[in-house]
């Protein structure tokens, strides 16, 4: 499986932080937006990753990260010129995804729970498909909301509904089997002139195709697409982070626990941050597992 983290948009709703820089590089208390998604991913065992984002963005995300080697992953990048719809995603990343399955994360969606790698794992076995990822929300004008019927079954989805049929929001977490590409392509921009992903898992509910895992509420999603959601991200990750005293989306650490790097390689990553708090978590990480 391929996963693609879209960060591009124009991310007007958080200027004046937005004017000069991309939303996704934005600190989310100790690291940049992007590493969480990215995390994500990682903890899904995705090993090959696609950036998508905006040409002024897409050589600073290079410089944060790299060609991924030193995590153990192989991270490629692709501009997208103007933000024509989330999934415009497939058509650009086409080449990548190279017919199999996908995982399409939003650049700016955090997700914290424990049994998430599991539930990541088992979802990727059992993908037949689409598979959505549901949250209860107390605003769920502002998502795309599925509702599911008695059984659980996923029944209808819809973007931004005035009355919405049920709390589910679908979170910016999505995979999919190989037919996603051709779905994308078949589509026609929406009124807001986009290609929605809504439209994408319209058309695999429609073919009986989709289904919707529900995230519990053990769980935390959050996005950072506000100055307020901003914030309140930031300060999730710091309690949490200073009252367990460990990291939330550490990638060194990532790397580790899921055998794509070494314990000195992990050792010497931290090493080149050693004047941080965080290069010195990863130290201690790998120290602790040598
Ligand atoms: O966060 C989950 C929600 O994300 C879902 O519930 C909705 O169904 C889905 O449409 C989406 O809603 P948003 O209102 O958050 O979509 P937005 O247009 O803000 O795009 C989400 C992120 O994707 C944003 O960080 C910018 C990035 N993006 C968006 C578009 C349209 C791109 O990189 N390129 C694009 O063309």
């Amino acid at each position: 499986m391929k996963g693609i983290i879209l960060a591009g948009g124009s991310g007007t709703r958080l200027y004046p932080l937005t004017a000069a820089t991309s939303k996704q590089l934005l600190p989310v208390y100790d690291k940049p937006l992007v590493y969480y998604p990215l995390s994500v991913l990682m903890l899904a065992d995705i090993r090959e990753v696609l950036i998508i984002s905006t040409p002024a963005s897409v050589p600073v995300m290079r410089e944060l990260l790299g060609d991924g080697a030193h995590l153990g992953l192989d991270i490629s990048y692709a501009v997208q010129t103007e933000p024509r719809g989330i999934a415009d995603a497939f058509l650009l990343g086409a080449d990548h995804i190279g017919g199999g399955d996908s995982a399409l994360i939003l650049g700016d969606n955090i997700f914290h729970g424990t049994g998430f790698p599991g539930l990541l794992r088992d979802s990727r076995k059992n993908l037949d498909g689409c598979t959505l990822f549901g949250y209860p929300v107390s605003d769920p004008q502002r998502y795309g909301i599925g509702e599911l019927d008695a059984r659980g079954e996923l029944v209808s989805i819809e973007e931004k509904p005035a009355r919405p049929r049920s709390d589910n929001a679908i979170t910016g977490l999505y995979f999919y089997d190989s037919d996603v590409v051709e779905i994308a392509r078949g589509l026609r921009p929406s009124a807001r002139g986009e290609l929605e992903i809504t439209d994408v898992n319209r058309a695999y509910l429609a073919a009986g195709r989709a289904r919707l895992v529900r995230l519990g509420r053990g769980f935390t999603w959050l996005d950072a697409g506000t100055h307020q959601s901003l914030l309140e991200a930031g300060q999730y990750v710091q309690v949490l982070e200073n009252r367990q005293g460990v990291r939330v989306a550490c990638l060194e650490e990532i790397a580790l626990r899921m055998g794509f790097i070494t314990a000195d390689e992990c050792y010497a990553l931290g090493e080149r941050m050693a004047n941080s708090q965080y290069g010195q978590y990863v130290m201690a990480v790998a120290r602790s597992a040598a």
